[in-house]
């Protein structure tokens, strides 16, 4: 765990989203604080991925206020702000014919980099992915947690002061998914701020410094796990407990 300081670096005031008919994201309010690790949970379908695409700029059309460093988001593309959000997106973005090297290459230009800042950079995410020797080989034969690793540098590449990460530690295997995690300390200890999507309640509680349930597009509660078992009625119990309690045992079995 860090030390977050309570400066908010991303404030979100009734954020509603829909797609046609359906609403996804439903009057969302929450702040993120600088330098902390904020978890961002719901079960399938709760709109985790929705926010963090409104958040990042993927999709228009939505409402509420979006503050980023104390400036209100303005709708439509937005450079200055994308320099300095990183957004690890769920399904991997990666040029599979590319080596490792070529792809962070890729993806440095259209942030901007070039030259000797874009050589440094994608050394330093490289390593950061532990991909260094790795580098020149193409990313088809790369396995699922190199690939998941790779999808983190990539977004991390340009030093963003705020990275959104979904789902980055989907279908790894241990070794992976603890590379990851020390990757995403570095990270803290740099004092980036990160917002964490997983599935893993047991993640959420060895990472995170506060999380965010979501359920049905709405927060259904915010804090720490302390905080968050005592509003559920089931102090001292794990994160995966408080999560059901506080989201219901049924199924979200819609189809995608
Ligand atoms: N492109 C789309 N068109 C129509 N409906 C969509 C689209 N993307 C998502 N939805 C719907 O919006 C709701 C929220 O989906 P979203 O992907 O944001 O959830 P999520 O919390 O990220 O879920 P998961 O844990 O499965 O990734 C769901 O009901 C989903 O079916
Ligand atoms: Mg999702």
């Amino acid at each position: 765990m860090n030390a977050p300081d309570s400066v908010a670096i991303l404030e979100v005031e009734n954020l509603a989203y829909s797609y046609g008919a359906r609403r996804a994201v439903d009057g969302l309010s929450f702040e993120v604080r600088r330098g902390e690790c904020f978890g961002f949970l719901g079960p399938n379908g709760a709109g985790k991925t929705t926010a963090l695409s409104c958040i990042i700029g993927l999709l228009e059309g939505w409402s509420g206020v979006l503050r980023f460093d104390g400036v209100e988001r303005r709708p439509g593309r937005d450079p200055a702000l994308r320099a300095r959000i990183g957004y690890v997106p769920q399904e991997l973005a990666l040029y599979e014919e590319l080596s490792a090297r070529e792809n962070l290459a890729f993806f440095g230009r259209i942030q901007g980099l070039e030259g000797a800042e874009l050589a440094g950079a994608v050394d330093r995410s490289l390593a950061i992915a532990g991909l260094g020797d790795r580098a020149r080989d193409r990313v088809e034969g790369f396995s699922g947690g190199m690939k998941r690793r790779l999808n983190l540098a990539a977004a991390e590449l340009h030093s963003p002061e705020l990275l959104l990460l979904d789902e980055p530690t989907a279908g790894v295997d241990p070794q992976s998914r603890n590379h990851l995690f020390e990757a995403l300390s570095t990270l803290l200890a740099e004092g980036r701020t990160l917002i964490y999507t997983t599935h893993y309640m047991e993640e959420a509680e060895r990472l995170c410094d506060r999380v965010l349930i979501l359920n049905d597009g709405r927060a259904a509660a915010c804090g720490t796990h302390q905080e968050l078992a005592a509003q559920a009625g089931v102090p001292d119990a794990d994160l995966e407990r408080v999560f059901l309690e506080l989201t219901g045992r049924s199924l979200r079995d819609e189809a995608a």
